[in-house]
């Protein structure tokens, strides 16, 4: 083996937040002079950043670290690494299922990857899945688009859903100071990004560990508060947040929302359930009505907001007409997007271990009931583009075809239009749109933007 050339290669399941951790980890690789490796079998160090939201999300790891592990036989120098939230939640049990692999680590311990893979190229076996303070780091992620750009703001979370892995394996909510979240924005802007989203599972939620409240009592720092700190950073075009916690989506930060041109009209507020009772096993902190209230003053103050969520059916114990709520909710807000899932029983999870788990069968079907309506609703609500003007932020080429552009508009619907990458990319265009899809649009360009401050 030659270490001249040192490659890696790092795949990613799971959420944001992942994907926002894969990129600080390739950053720190990079610094210390390994190379992308597109393909596994050509690297020598692979890092897979795991997801334990789902049953099946963690199995799919498996099967993945499966085919290294034998590889590693022939070839020792292979670096074996499981990050993310697998590891946390699996730790040292990680090892004995998988003896061959050289580094388990939490997503805590991201920013200290080069430290940890230190000890593994001194000959230790390392696992670092303790709790700790996040750092502020300084290592440049290495980022997948050089137009959008995910931005920490939050990390872990203090709710106790009783069917979530996160708060086990993300830890308690830290927040950083609005002056760290400035200065990568400004960093971003100065490298050419037009558009960030700040990340968190629980974005609204912000702030609270920070010291300060005002006058009135209410805590210095929250999410609305940021936004107007962070908004007049020159070059970024759009601001984006995700995850939205109903419980803390106050009137205040849907007036910022409205009143802030940069701040993109798309929320993403997962209700989980349409059924009060459910939400209660559920430990979620609201009701439906408030979901409806909020969902109701947003579309007052920007009736064209989209609005996507997460919900989960078959929960322990839900009915059939607790099920048929969660269709009611789906049906009369009409989602541009939801995410949906099967409840899946999670290991250190309350519900998980409810005698009230209903059959796989019952599940599925109510998963497909479902799907169909969300189908149905994004495709109505797709039907108001139809004709418009819309503003597009070009990522990318069309990857199914290279005559055509794609980009976001502000209410988050993926844009294809024909042009020319190499002209386009980081600029917006004016389109109007010719064809609606449920989840993405087709248009031919109409302007290209103004610079925009
Ligand atoms: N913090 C966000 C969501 C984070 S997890 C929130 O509170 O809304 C992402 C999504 O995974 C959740 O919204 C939920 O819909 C889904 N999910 C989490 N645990 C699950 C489980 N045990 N089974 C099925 N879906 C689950
Ligand atoms: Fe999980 Fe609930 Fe925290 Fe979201 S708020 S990450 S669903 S525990
Ligand atoms: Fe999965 Fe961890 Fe995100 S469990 S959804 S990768 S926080």
């Amino acid at each position: 083996m030659t270490t001249s050339k040192r490659r890696y290669h790092i795949t990613t399941f799971g959420c944001q937040m992942n994907k926002a951790d894969s990129e600080r980890m390739a950053g720190v690789l990079e610094d210390m002079g390994f190379e992308w490796s597109e393909d596994p079998n050509h690297a020598n160090v692979i890092l897979y950043n795991t997801c334990t939201i789902r049953d099946n999300a963690e199995q799919k790891v498996y099967s993945y670290l499966g085919r290294q592990a034998k590889r590693k036989h022939e070839n020792p120098d292979l670096t074996l690494i499981v990050a993310g939230c697998v590891a946390q939640q699996e730790g040292e049990a990680l090892l004995r299922r998988v003896p061959e692999l050289d580094l388990v680590m939490g997503p805590q311990h991201a920013n200290r990857l080069q430290d940890l893979l230190q000890q593994v190229f001194d000959g230790n076996q390392v696992v670092a899945t303790e709790q700790v303070h996040i750092m502020e780091d300084i290592t440049k992620p290495r980022r997948d688009s050089t137009v959008t750009a995910w931005v920490n703001v939050i990390y872990g979370c203090n709710e106790r859903c009783t069917y979530c892995v996160v708060p086990n394996v993300r830890g308690v909510e830290q927040s950083r100071t609005p002056e760290a979240i400035r200065a990568d924005i400004i960093e971003l802007s100065q490298q050419g990004y037009k558009e960030v989203t700040l990340l968190g599972q629980n974005i609204d939620a912000y702030g609270r560990d920070l010291p300060g409240v005002t006058p009135e009592g209410r805590n210095l720092h929250t999410l609305t508060d940021l936004l107007y700190y962070v908004h007049d950073v020159p070059g970024i075009e759009r601001i984006r947040f995700a995850t939205s916690h109903p419980r803390y989506f106050t009137e205040r930060l849907i007036k910022a929302c409205a009143e802030l041109p940069k701040v993109c009209e798309h929320f993403h507020i997962p209700f989980q359930s349409g059924d009060n009772e459910v939400l209660k096993l559920m430990a979620r902190g609201y009701t439906h009505e408030k979901y409806r209230r909020i969902i109701d003053t947003i579309r007052q103050y920007m009736p064209d907001a989209s609005i996507s969520a997460d919900a989960i059916v078959g929960f322990p114990t839900e009915t059939e007409a607790q099920f048929e709520n969660t269709l009611k909710l789906a049906g009369d807000i009409g989602f541009d997007l939801l995410n949906t899932a099967a409840y899946s029983p999670r290991p250190g999870t309350p519900a998980a271990v409810w005698d009230s788990q209903l059959s796989e069968e019952t599940k599925s079907d109510r998963l497909q009931r479902l799907n169909h309506l969300v189908n149905i609703k994004a495709a109505e609500r797709s039907q108001r583009y139809m004709g418009r003007i819309e503003e597009v932020l070009v990522e990318d080429q069309n990857p199914k075809d290279k005559t055509q552009v794609m980009g976001r508009i502000r209410g988050n619907r993926l844009t294809f239009f024909a042009g020319d990458i190499k002209e386009l990319k980081g600029k917006s265009v004016k389109v109007r749109i010719t064809e609606v899809r449920p989840f993405s649009l087709t248009g031919e360009p109409v302007a290209l933007c103004g610079m925009k401050k």
